[in-house]
């Protein structure tokens, strides 16, 4: 059995020390795909690695990993992490809550001297949000195959600048993009700590979430044509306004995510253009996003599918044309249930409270689960909140969850 404790005093740190990496100060954190402020944060986290005796391995998309070689480094072996970019005016546990995590829970198995056969990877995948690129998970989904050389070209950030640009800009070798792909068992298993981002922890009065499934995401990207008119002199029964027609859309998301068979379904149109925007022009032309998620993806189909029937209904009705991109239409993924019911004996073990429950956020995970066996330890999110600048984690959940995630990687370590 492992005793040792997690430093409360490193955790609150790395992740105060992460923070100053934030391109927009006093309103929340902000740190996109390689801005100066990520590649910095890049630094910060290779350095640590290297400070806390790991060797340092990027790959050719900036997935970065930490390695502590275990007794027999010929073995699979166990990966955990998470990411460290953020959503525009976020908090600063997203994601760095389980990049901190896994830093230290390598620290403490190094420093306790603990004999593991397998190697431990601590790893920050690049961009699990779609921030700069419309597309979430880059890098996971790069480890996964389901993001190839031939297709950096095509994902374009809003200047147009595609990630194959930056990449070759910023000197990665595309030329080894090829092997960044993992089969099954390169990696024996994989265990990402995060906050939760809901309410069901604290409304439980629970410190650690066990999470069963995670909900996959589709992202649709719509654009609607109607025609720009005066708002004065065009009478309300000849307009063909695009954004009337999107706020039916909006509704009908709405409308479905609540109506459909399963509790998981949750729809969102967060973005949205309206041109020319201007008070007194009818709106012509709206470019905004879907997000839709799910733990089924049967219910996740059905919805799309009717949801993509109804803009059929409202291009008649309205006579405006509506043209979509389904951008990603990712499958939900399943835990491993070996790995949860160590890590529940764990916790049986240690007398902590702890509820089996589903990830309704995304995460790099989804990915790691398609070459892997997975699982993910929750930390409780004050009210709820996330994506948000009062996101809060108190500080001694994190150490709790790290001290469960260092138990379970040293565990699986030697299996
Ligand atoms: C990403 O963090 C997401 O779950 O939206
Ligand atoms: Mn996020
Ligand atoms: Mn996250
Ligand atoms: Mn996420």
């Amino acid at each position: 059995m492992f005793t040792m404790n997690a430093s409360l005093e490193n955790i609150k740190n790395g992740i105060n020390e992460l923070d100053q990496f934030n391109s927009t100060k006093g309103q929340g954190t902000t740190r996109i795909l390689f801005t100066d402020v990520e590649l910095e944060a890049r630094e910060y986290i290779k350095d640590k690695m290297k400070m806390n005796g790991l060797t340092v391995e990027e790959d050719a998309i900036g997935n970065i990993f930490g390695v502590l070689e275990g007794q027999d480094p010929k073995l699979p072996p166990i990966w955990s992490g998470s990411h460290i970019d953020t959503v525009k005016h976020a908090g600063k546990f997203d994601g760095m809550a389980g990049v901190i995590a896994a830093l230290e829970a390598q620290r403490m198995i190094k420093e306790a001297g603990m004999k593991h056969k397998r190697t431990i990877k601590s790893v920050v995948f690049t961009s699990e949000e779609p921030t700069r690129f419309g597309l979430c998970c880059l890098g996971s989904r790069a480890l996964a195959g389901e993001l190839q050389r031939k297709d950096l070209r095509e994902i374009c950030d809003e200047d147009e600048e595609s990630l194959e640009q930056v990449l070759e800009r910023l000197g990665y070798d595309l030329n080894a993009f090829h092997l960044i792909k993992k089969s099954n068992h390169d990696v024996y298993a994989s265990v990402e700590l995060h906050i939760e981002q809901g309410a069901v922890l604290e409304q439980l009065g629970k410190p650690i979430g066990i999470v069963d499934a995670i909900a996959g995401p589709s992202n649709i990207t719509v654009t609607i044509e109607g025609v720009q008119e005066h708002a004065g002199s065009t009478p309300m029964p000849i307009r063909v306004d695009a954004l009337t027609a999107a706020s039916e859309i909006v509704l009908k998301v709405e409308a479905l995510a609540k109506g459909s068979s399963s509790e998981h379904t949750v729809g969102t149109v967060g973005f949205m253009e309206v041109y020319p925007n201007a008070s007194n022009a009818i709106p012509g032309k709206v470019t905004f996003t879907i997000d839709l998620r799910d733990s089924d993806m049967a219910v996740k189909e059905e919805v799309l599918q009717e949801l993509l029937s109804s803009f059929k209904e409202i291009e008649s009705k309205r006579q405006v044309s509506i043209h979509y991109v389904v951008d990603n239409h990712d499958q939900p993924m399943h835990c491993d249930n070996h790995i949860n019911s160590m890590i529940e004996k764990i916790c049986l073990r240690k007398s902590i409270d702890y509820n089996r429950m589903i990830s309704g956020a995304y995460h790099d995970s989804i990915f790691v689960g398609k070459f892997a066996p997975i699982s993910m330890i929750f930390v409780p999110s004050q009210g709820g909140l996330s994506h948000n600048p009062n996101e809060w984690t108190d500080f001694e959940d994190i150490k709790l969850g790290t001290e469960i995630l260092a138990e379970s990687l040293l565990t699986l370590a030697n299996e």
